[in-house]
């Protein structure tokens, strides 16, 4: 089964969406879509994600699943607002306890932490098939960049969250709370060891060299090529090489927002008596003092 696969991408955070239907029939799913929000005014809106509701209801498809690969820290989900819109459900891996159990300590959240993930619609495990439609979906647990991150293989292809990025690219870095770059090795080579001719669908792409933003490979390529994975890297190589280069990144522009709303399945925190949503900002808590900045991922 070939499905039909349409990216969208949303510049300001360099993410790909997608919207994934069978070849024939009408059941869709959405895969990580991307609230807007602007850090400035601390605004959020829906442009990327009405352009994928537009797109759903043109196509006269229907949503029953939104799936999110992983707690993202670097976009704020826009699961919740389609969910309601198209009546769907949202589902994530459910290593999400985890992540939520870290991040309640980290923003100091005890009387809002929702024990085992209920924020979520369903809770996935490796191995889990999610049948809508004509569609399988079959969960690949591929933790490492985060302990909830999970790849979808739906027919042909797969959906690879941030585990993986495009060949020239490499991988995502490994050094959020939870993440571990042995770990992610081993993830990288479960993808890896998938047929050679399975597209590969990128989450993120930060256009390196200048080229322009690329968002499918295969396996084979990713294999062949992938400079951090591919052609036979080790193990021991690519986690010295991958901790070095973490040491060195800044944190992500948007990690403060999203990991707090992401963490509630992408709801903004509960109104205070005035009515207002607020976010909290946890001082000399997350990533080191600014240094050498090389990179986004
Ligand atoms: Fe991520």
């Amino acid at each position: 089964m070939k499905p039909e696969v349409t990216p969208f991408f949303h510049e300001d955070t360099n993410t790909f969406s997608y919207v994934v239907a069978p070849p024939e029939g009408r059941e869709a799913v959405i895969i990580d879509p991307v609230l807007d929000f602007d850090y400035k005014s601390a605004r959020t809106w829906t442009e990327a994600a009405d352009q994928i509701l537009r797109f759903v209801r043109d196509s006269d498809y229907k949503v029953a699943w939104i799936l999110e690969t992983h707690a993202h820290a670097d976009h704020v989900s826009a699961a919740p607002y389609l969910a309601r819109e198209l009546g769907a459900k949202v589902a994530i891996g459910e290593g999400i306890e985890a992540v939520q159990g870290r991040f309640t300590k980290i923003f100091n959240l005890p009387n809002e932490h929702q024990p085992h993930g209920a924020d979520f619609d369903r809770l996935l495990r490796d191995g889990d098939v999610l049948r809508t439609g004509e569609l399988e979906v079959r969960v690949i647990h591929t933790p490492g960049h985060t302990s909830d991150s999970n790849s979808f293989l739906i027919g042909d292809a797969v959906f690879v969250g941030d585990t993986l990025f495009m060949p020239d690219a490499g991988s995502a870095r490994a050094d959020f709370p939870g993440g571990d770059a042995g770990m992610l090795y081993d993830s990288m080579q479960k993808l890896l060891a998938l047929p050679d001719d399975t597209r590969m669908f990128m989450c993120h792409d930060y256009a390196p060299g200048g080229r322009e933003v690329k968002h499918e490979t295969t396996v084979r390529e990713q294999r062949e090529r992938n400079i951090h994975a591919g052609a036979g890297v080790g193990r021991e190589a690519y986690v010295s090489m991958r901790n070095e280069r973490d040491a060195k990144l800044p944190m992500p522009r948007l990690i403060v927002p999203s990991v707090q709303i992401n963490m509630r399945a992408g709801h903004l925190p509960p109104a205070e008596d005035n009515g207002v949503s607020y976010l909290k900002v946890p001082l000399n808590r997350l990533g080191r003092n600014p240094g050498e900045r090389t990179g986004h991922d």
